[in-house]
């Protein structure tokens, strides 16, 4: 098989990172304790995907980054998205990362975007909003009370998404999509950090992530428990602390 291609994604790779998030999502228990009904209505989970990626490309806090491999249709070979990661820079920004009115306008319209397409979908079913309402309440303060010291976030490179499609798996590319993060946080000279599924626990663990906490989340698992959700860090040994 060829090697993977790995690069920064465009709006152009939306329905690509959309499909490639929905297919790795599937069998995963929170996704499953938020879309109960993700099997029976599948586009609506890859729709979902679809409204996130646009909003986080647009975000110029975040860099997209794709996998992708040639795989053959109708035929004829084409580049395939089975491999996302979405890294988020908090505290001190970089020139990149900034606020500029170009970018905030982007963003904007993407909102008024999605605005405008709920006129037209079908009402969502495959979610459960509120287990969404109740786990983004406990994950916001979570977050602040975990990353935010003094009302200053803790300044890092946060992995807030990795998906590798089911197809690609184990083949080195979401270990390379979390090298590339740790690579930048080096670069600027901060940390990296995420919280985990417990999928993903031995590959950010193999990469040099310590487990700092772990958070339990207030929805129901597949077994009707919490599930839990390590937070790791990835400490730069450059960063004065
Ligand atoms: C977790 C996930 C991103 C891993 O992607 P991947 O491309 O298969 O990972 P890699 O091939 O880079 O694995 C790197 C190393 O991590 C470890 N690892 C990865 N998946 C593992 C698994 N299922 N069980 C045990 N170890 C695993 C291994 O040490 C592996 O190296 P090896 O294959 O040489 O043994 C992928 O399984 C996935 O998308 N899962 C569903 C979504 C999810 O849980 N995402 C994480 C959200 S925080």
């Amino acid at each position: 098989m060829s090697a993977p291609i790995y690069r920064v994604a465009t709006l152009a790779d939306v329905n690509g990172i959309a499909e490639c998030s929905a297919e790795a999502m599937m069998e995963d228990s929170l996704f499953g304790a938020l879309w109960p009904r993700r099997k029976e209505f599948p586009d609506q989970f890859v729709s979902y995907f679809a409204s996130r990626a646009r909003e986080r490309i647009l975000d110029h806090t975040v860099v997209s980054l794709i996998s992708e491999i040639p795989v053959e249709e109708n035929g004829k070979e084409v580049l395939k998205v089975v491999g996302i990661a979405q890294w988020q820079k908090f505290g001190k920004q970089t020139p990149e990362t900034s606020w500029s009115v170009y970018k905030a306008a982007g963003s904007k319209l993407n909102g008024i975007q999605d605005w405008a397409y709920s006129w037209f979908k079908p009402k969502e079913t495959a979610s459960d909003p509120e287990a969404i309402a109740g786990f983004v309440k406990d994950f916001t303060e979570m977050e602040h009370k975990f990353w935010v010291k003094d009302g200053k976030d803790h300044d890092r490179w946060h992995l807030q998404f990795l998906a590798v499609h089911s197809m690609a798996r184990r083949r080195g590319i979401g270990g390379r999509l979390v090298e590339l993060g740790i690579e930048r946080a080096k670069r600027d000279g901060c940390d990296a950090s995420l919280e985990a599924s417990p999928m993903g626990l031995p590959m950010y663990k193999s990469k040099g992530f310590e487990v700092l906490d772990t958070y339990m989340m207030n929805v129901k698992g597949p077994d009707g428990g919490p599930i839990p959700s390590p937070i790791l860090m990835w400490k730069n040994p450059e960063v004065k602390r």
